[in-house]
Formats: C-alpha cells, sequence, structure tokens
C-alpha cells in the first residue's frame, strides 16, 4: 500500500508545478480553427481577432498553450529514471519499467504482441495491452461524476457515488459540446484501463509486485536488490540512512521516486507533435490531414473528439484526446489472449475482476478508460485487451459495429454471430449505441466512408511526438 503522505506529495507537486507554469495567452477557441458551428465555440475565450487569410492547412488562429515547464530533473527524480530502467527489481531479472513502456515507442509495448511477458520467468502472459505512459501528468484521481475537490481524498464513498449517478441522466456525447459531457455522473479519472489507481506512485505497486508483470516479490526482495543496486548510495543520501532498515519504506521511496521521474520528465509530456506545432501555427496540415481533423470533430461523422477531447482547455492547457471519462465500446474478445481460453472469463473493466470496489455497480460492467490518442499511430495494438491490430482495424469497428458485426465477433454454436463477445450476456446493454458514430443501426449509411477513414488516420498520424520540421 502506499502511505497517504506520499500519494499526497506527489499531488502537492503536481500543483506546484501547474502553478509554476508560465502563463501562456490563449488567442482564440478551437471552433473557428475548425470553422464548425459556434455552437462548438467556448464562450469564455471565443474569437477576437478577424482571421487574415492563413496559408492553405495552417491554423487561422495560432494558440500559445501552457505546456508543463522544462527544468533539470530533481535528484529524486534522477533517481527514479535509473530506477525505471533497472531489471534488477523485478523476480526474473530481465524486465524493467522500460521493457513494458518503451521510451522509443511513446512508453508504450515495444513488439506487436497483444499482451507482454513477465513473471518470474519471463513467460507469464499480462491480461491487457500495455498503454503509453506519455499524458498522464493530469489524470485527475478516481471518481463517479466530476472530480469536484480536485483531491485524492474519496469525500463519499464510491458506492454512494454511483447511486447517485444511477439517477442522473447522462448527456449525449457529441464533438459539438464535448465539455458538456463533463458535468454527467459518470466514471471518470484514475489510471489503469479500470482507473484502479489514483496516483503515478500508487500504480506502480501494480506492475511491480504484480506476479504477471515484475514479480518483484516482495518489499524485501526489493530492498535486497536495492542496497546493492550501484545507485544506492544516492537512495541513501536522498532518503536517510534509516530507509534502507525499513523494506517497506525503502520500496515505497523507490516508487515515489519514479513517480516523480514520470511526472517531471518532459519526455512524458513533450507536446512536439506535428499537431501541436499546428496548433501553434508552425505547422501545415496536408489536405488529407485536415480534412480527417474535421472529421474528427464533425458530430454527424467521425464525432470523435466527444470523447478524445482535442481542443484546449479553459485555462490554456494543451488538448490530451481524452475526457478522462469510461466507455463500454463492446471490444470484441480477443482469442490471442491467454486467460480468454476460459470461456467463463471476462475482463468486465470497472466492475472486475482487477478491482472490486465497484462489482455490485454492474451498469459500469464492459466500461474502460478512454485514453489519449496522443502517439496512437506508434502502437501496433489497440483496446484494453489489444484485439485491434491497426488503426485500419479500430476505425472500421467504430463505423460498422452495428452494420456488419459478423466482421467482428465470434458465432455461437448455432452459427449466429454473437454481438458484444467479450462481454457476458446480461452485461451487452451496457455498451454505448447512442453517441456517434457508434449510434449506427443496420440500413444506415456509414458514419465515415473508406476515404474518409484514411483521413482521419492522417489526421491521427498528426498526434505522433518527434515533429521537427517546424523548427520547434
Ligand atoms: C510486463 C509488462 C509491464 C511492466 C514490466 C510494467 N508495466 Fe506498467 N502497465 C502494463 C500493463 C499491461 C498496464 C495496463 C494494466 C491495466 O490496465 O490493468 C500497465 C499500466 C501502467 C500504468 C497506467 C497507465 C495508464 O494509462 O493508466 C502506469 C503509470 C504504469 N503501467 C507504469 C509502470 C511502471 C512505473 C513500471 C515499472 C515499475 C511498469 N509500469 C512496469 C505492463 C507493464
Ligand atoms: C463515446 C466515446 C468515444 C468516442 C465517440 C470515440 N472513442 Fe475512441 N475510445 C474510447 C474508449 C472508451 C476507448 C477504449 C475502449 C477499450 O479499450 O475497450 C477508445 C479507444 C480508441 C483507440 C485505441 C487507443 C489505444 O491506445 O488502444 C483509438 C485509436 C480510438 N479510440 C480512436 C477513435 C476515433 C478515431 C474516433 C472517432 C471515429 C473515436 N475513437 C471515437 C471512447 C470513444
Amino acid at each position: 500500500m502506499t502511505s497517504p503522505r506520499r500519494a499526497r506529495g506527489v499531488t502537492d507537486w503536481q500543483r506546484a508545478g501547474a502553478a509554476g507554469w508560465r502563463a501562456g495567452a490563449l488567442l482564440l477557441a478551437a471552433a473557428a480553427i475548425l470553422g464548425l458551428t459556434p455552437r462548438a465555440a467556448d464562450p469564455a475565450v471565443r474569437g477576437t481577432a478577424e482571421a487574415q487569410r492563413p496559408a492553405p492547412g495552417c491554423n487561422p488562429h495560432p494558440l500559445a498553450l501552457r505546456e508543463p515547464a522544462r527544468q533539470p530533473l530533481s535528484a529524486v527524480a534522477q533517481l527514479g529514471a535509473k530506477l525505471f530502467h533497472d531489471a534488477r527489481l523485478s523476480g526474473s531479472g530481465r524486465l524493467s519499467c522500460a521493457s513494458c513502456h518503451s521510451p522509443a515507442h511513446a512508453y508504450g509495448p515495444p513488439n506487436s504482441g497483444p499482451v507482454m511477458l513477465g513473471g518470474p520467468r519471463l513467460d507469464t502472459p499480462g491480461v491487457r495491452a500495455v498503454p503509453s505512459l506519455r499524458y498522464l501528468y493530469r489524470q485527475p484521481a478516481f471518481s463517479i461524476g466530476p472530480d469536484s475537490a480536485g483531491d485524492n481524498d474519496q469525500v463519499i464513498p464510491l458506492a454512494q457515488q454511483a447511486a447517485q449517478a444511477a439517477a442522473s441522466v447522462r448527456v449525449r456525447k457529441t464533438a459539438a459540446a464535448p465539455q458538456s459531457a463533463a458535468a454527467n455522473l459518470v466514471p471518470q479519472g484514475g489510471l489503469f484501463w479500470d482507473g484502479r489507481a489514483d496516483t503515478l506512485q500508487q500504480q506502480i505497486n501494480g506492475p511491480l509486485y504484480n506476479p504477471l508483470e515484475m514479480a518483484a516479490g516482495s518489499p524485501a526482495r526489493v530492498l535486497d536488490r536495492l542496497r546493492t543496486a550501484p545507485y544506492a548510495s544516492s537512495f541513501v543520501r536522498l532518503f536517510g540512512r534509516g530507509v534502507f532498515e525499513n523494506p517497506r519504506l525503502a520500496a515505497d521511496e523507490a516508487l515515489f521516486a519514479i513517480a516523480r521521474y514520470q511526472i517531471e520528465s518532459p519526455d512524458f509530456h513533450p507536446f512536439t507533435s506535428k499537431f501541436d506545432a499546428w496548433l501553434a501555427g508552425k505547422a501545415r496540415f496536408t489536405a488529407a490531414q485536415l480534412r480527417g481533423y474535421r472529421l474528427f470533430n464533425d458530430p454527424g461523422a467521425g464525432n470523435c473528439a466527444a470523447c478524445h477531447l482535442d481542443t484546449p482547455t479553459r485555462d490554456g492547457l494543451p488538448p490530451l484526446f481524452t475526457d478522462f471519462q469510461y466507455e463500454a465500446l463492446g471490444a470484441p474478445r480477443n482469442p490471442a489472449l491467454a486467460v480468454n481460453r476460459d470461456p467463463r472469463y471476462y475482463d468486465l473493466g470497472l466492475c472486475g475482476p482487477y478491482r472490486s470496489d465497484l462489482s455490485r455497480q454492474t451498469q459500469y460492467c464492459g466500461m474502460f478508460l478512454t485514453p489519449s490518442l496522443r502517439n496512437v499511430a506508434t502502437r501496433h495494438v489497440f483496446f484494453h485487451n489489444g484485439v485491434f491490430r491497426s488503426l485500419e482495424q479500430v476505425l472500421d469497428f467504430y463505423v460498422n459495429r452495428d452494420l456488419h458485426p459478423a466482421r467482428f465477433y465470434s458465432r455461437d454454436a448455432s452459427g449466429r454471430v454473437v454481438r458484444y463477445d467479450d462481454l457476458p450476456p446480461r452485461y451487452r446493454g451496457n455498451v454505448d449505441r447512442v453517441d456517434a458514430p457508434l449510434n449506427r443501426r443496420p440500413g444506415d449509411p456509414p458514419a465515415l466512408t473508406r476515404a474518409q477513414i484514411r483521413d482521419v488516420i492522417a489526421f491521427l498520424e498528426t498526434l505522433t511526438d518527434g515533429y521537427r520540421a517546424a523548427g520547434r
């Protein structure tokens, strides 16, 4: 377990960091950029200056946004960097955080397996796709309904929050007014596909001790390895001589250092994509990228921005392409996962099996966190169970899930297609069929044509960090 002191330490640090950000000028709302209806505009920041005729593909209203400050890493974060790359912490001695969260792959998985292998002998397959560790620095704590306190303390118990939520009406999600869904009393925030950890430090306990992942054993074993590590002396310098007397304390400090590394290092939130350069007026979209961007934001077409928010926040923070909320999209069962050989096994996301506090809130069964789409084009597998192997497949699923279900789902003994086959029948009603583009019924025209799907993918490719041509 995480000591509350440290959990809070990280939050306080994040707050201090936020306050220290150089104030950037938010010049114009995104609605103007998009050329969409003014409905999409945030009235607080809506347009002032008239657009000059921009160069084709250029953002007519360049924005200066508040990115995290770039400062040299603190001593604790430098130690965290070493720990992040240190395979000796793992039971096998061959697996570090970086093995699964590869720095060369936006801190996502380095290979194209649906899951990574872990465990003491490095032969135990994981159960979920490895997410990117980038852009988690603004992930709010888990709550049901808006995280009003902005704090880690859960004032109202989750069960009570869920009961209130059950009585409330959910706003349909539309890219024309994406922020309006933020007030929905739905699960939001947290880390992992099911939000079961609140802070980066708390989270790391998971993979470090998880027998499927680093299988580090006990804090005592972690302590043994720390004591003999080349950085043992900096450990003592930073945390005091007593740190190696207490295994739990030593392991907690190690996790704290890794969390600090993820929060402080700009490499975890670089904002160097072509999209960022374009927002700042320093890059031009190709015609296909611009078309894709419009479709991504068009409530009648992709409607992607309804959940993968792509406009700056009111206080000028760059968009992270997630609303931090949870949805049941009905991803097909992935036969490549070893756990799925057991027909009784289901990964129900929010309601289990990897968290148990919401297991009785069956309205949430099948819901998973909406991931950021930054760097998504660098991935080889998609969705929580890694069932899709390309962005084409993902888009095909969004557009044709209910139009051509046979393309995605397995068949039962009598040959009937089993829609939403990765959920037990009683939870299939939780699957989102109201938010475009998932609201189509057989016979409806698809939300996107094949050519439009290619355009959306061209836009998604602009979200990959490391774009240099604009001289950033
Ligand atoms: C064997 C592969 C593996 C290793 C090693 C590993 N992870 Fe992970 N990591 C995963 C998987 C899989 C998930 C998603 C699990 C889930 O959602 O239940 C994950 C999730 C995370 C998340 C949450 C990301 C999000 O978007 O919510 C963080 C943060 C994280 N890992 C950090 C670490 C750190 C730090 C280490 C080293 C101490 C580490 N991981 C080691 C596979 C791994
Ligand atoms: C109703 C909310 C919602 C809408 C609308 C939506 N998404 Fe998603 N998206 C999600 C959720 C939730 C997931 C994760 C689902 C899962 O793993 O089961 C996801 C996952 C993804 C992924 C996989 C990311 C990864 O790291 O595995 C991609 C790519 C993606 N969405 C793109 C899009 C595009 C493009 C559109 C528009 C055509 C779109 N989404 C519309 C909620 C949404």
